[in-house]
């Protein structure tokens, strides 16, 4: 699951966990390869030094770790990461460190084969560079999307945010709380469908000492870590029914009694709820809860799949280039394969295309060869599914999208391959959202 780091449950009172909550430390969590993760606080201010060298404050088993590799220094906000002139150099997810680098939560530091995962108290900066942070929306269906958002953002309504995955639901979530009177407070998100049913209700509502086996201190739950802020209930539909029958009750009474508590803690919180499935489906088939469906979905907002609104596709590689491999720039045919492709994976899957073509690519370009097979390929198989009219319109597409690419983005060629008419083309080309990448004669 994924939620803010937890206070050390003691406080009785809000007052008195906000305060808690401010002094909590920021964590790294540490992954070495065949060894069980482990956690590491970093007091804020101190240089703790990451390396195989036993004298150090952070010390690692991983044989490709230098013997001091790293430093990290919990800063008045963020984390600050310094290679300590490590031999095979510091990498933030795909990108090497050339400079010292201040990281959100969220971010992972790559040392060897070992990963440090940089947590952060929840009301301490986004969880990674804000310049990444923001929605990219160029689209006319996204910035509407966008401009919907930040519309409903000052009000108190519940919002379902629905869409295929990787489409985007937690960053809208996000930039909903951001735009909201609430900002200043806590942004919690919890994965439902990775709670297991045992944990799930403590997850939530948070549990007192003793009240099950292994409960052994008082834990407060996402709801109360999201007091004063937003709390996201991502995949809500996978709750079970009595987690649902209690996520209801606390939503009409607006106060929670944890899992072996006998008193009523109020609770101000925001929900955003979303999901990848038709909830309305889901209820009307009796799966979910109908009451619950109507208490959460005051507002839906639908994010479509990326390759329903294609124009977000150059600038959103444009924005992953700049994070992942800065000062590449795409080669011939690259950006109309990108856009032709379907991206079942929708955004998350163009990241990872673009970090796979970062990591290949060797000169200053990255080139068709550098994408996935099946994004590169968007050029090739007829099979997909859906109907046949899906599948017509894809060998279509993709069969501009070669010719495209073959006649390097002149259309007046690309028309003579086809046999088309130039007008038809455009026709075609504007039908599917294939704008030609700019620099590209026509
Ligand atoms: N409009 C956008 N601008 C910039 N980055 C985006 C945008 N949409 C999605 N991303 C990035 O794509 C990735 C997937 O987004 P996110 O996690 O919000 O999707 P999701 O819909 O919640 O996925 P899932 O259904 O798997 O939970 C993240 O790295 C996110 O930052
Ligand atoms: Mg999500």
């Amino acid at each position: 699951m994924r939620a803010a780091p937890q206070a050390p449950a003691t406080d009785t009172s809000h007052a008195e966990r906000k305060a808690t909550e401010a002094s909590q430390t920021a964590r790294v969590f540490i992954e070495e390869p065949g060894l069980a993760p482990k956690v590491v606080l970093l007091p804020r201010g101190k240089d703790m030094r990451v390396g195989r060298g036993e004298e150090l404050e952070i010390v690692l088993a991983d044989r490709r770790v230098s013997r001091c590799h790293v430093i990290l220094r919990h800063e008045r906000v963020g984390v600050l990461v310094r290679d300590a002139g490590s031999s095979n150099g510091t990498f933030l997810g795909e990108r090497k460190l050339e400079a010292p680098a201040t990281v959100g939560a969220g971010t992972v530091v790559r040392v060897g084969d070992s990963r440090l995962v940089i947590s952060l108290p929840a009301e301490e900066a986004p969880r990674s560079d804000a310049a990444f942070e923001a929605m990219i929306a160029v689209d006319p269906a996204s910035v509407q999307l966008r401009a919907l958002v930040r519309r409903v953002a000052g009000s108190a309504v519940p919002v379902l945010v629905q869409g295929e995955t990787g489409t985007g639901k937690e960053l809208v979530a996000r930039e909903l709380h951001r735009a909201s009177p609430r900002t200043a407070g806590p942004f919690v998100a919890v994965n439902c469908a990775a709670l297991p049913e045992s944990i799930a209700e403590s997850e939530l509502f948070g549990h007192e000492k003793g009240s099950f086996t292994g409960a052994q201190g008082r834990r407060t739950g996402v709801f109360e870590q999201a007091h004063g802020g937003t709390l996201l209930l991502d995949e809500v539909g996978e709750l079970s029914a009595s987690n649902q029958a209690r996520l209801l009750r606390v939503l009409q009474e607006r106060v929670l009694v944890r899992v072996g508590g006998d008193r009523a803690i109020p609770v101000d919180v925001r929900i955003v709820a979303a999901t990848n499935r038709d909830l309305a489906v889901s209820a009307a088939r009796r799966e979910f809860r109908e009451d619950l469906y109507f208490r959460l979905n005051g507002i839906t907002l639908e994010v479509l799949p990326l390759r329903s609104r294609t124009g977000d596709v150059l600038p959103l590689t444009e924005r992953f280039i700049a994070e992942l491999g800065p000062g590449l720039r795409l080669g011939s045919g690259v950006g109309v394969a990108l856009q032709a492709y379907r991206w079942p994976g929708n955004v998350r899957e163009l990241r990872h295309a673009v970090a796979h073509a970062v990591a290949l690519a060797e000169g200053a370009e990255i080139l068709l060869e550098h994408l996935p097979t099946a994004v590169r390929g968007a050029a090739g198989s007829p099979l997909g599914d859906g109907s046949l009219r899906d599948r017509m319109d894809d060998l279509e597409r993709q069969s501009i999208v070669a010719a495209l690419a073959a006649s390097d983005g002149n259309q007046s060629r690309t028309a003579r391959i086809l046999g088309l008419s130039r007008r038809a083309l455009i026709y075609k080309l504007e039908r599917y959202g294939l704008k030609p990448p700019p620099g590209t004669r026509t």
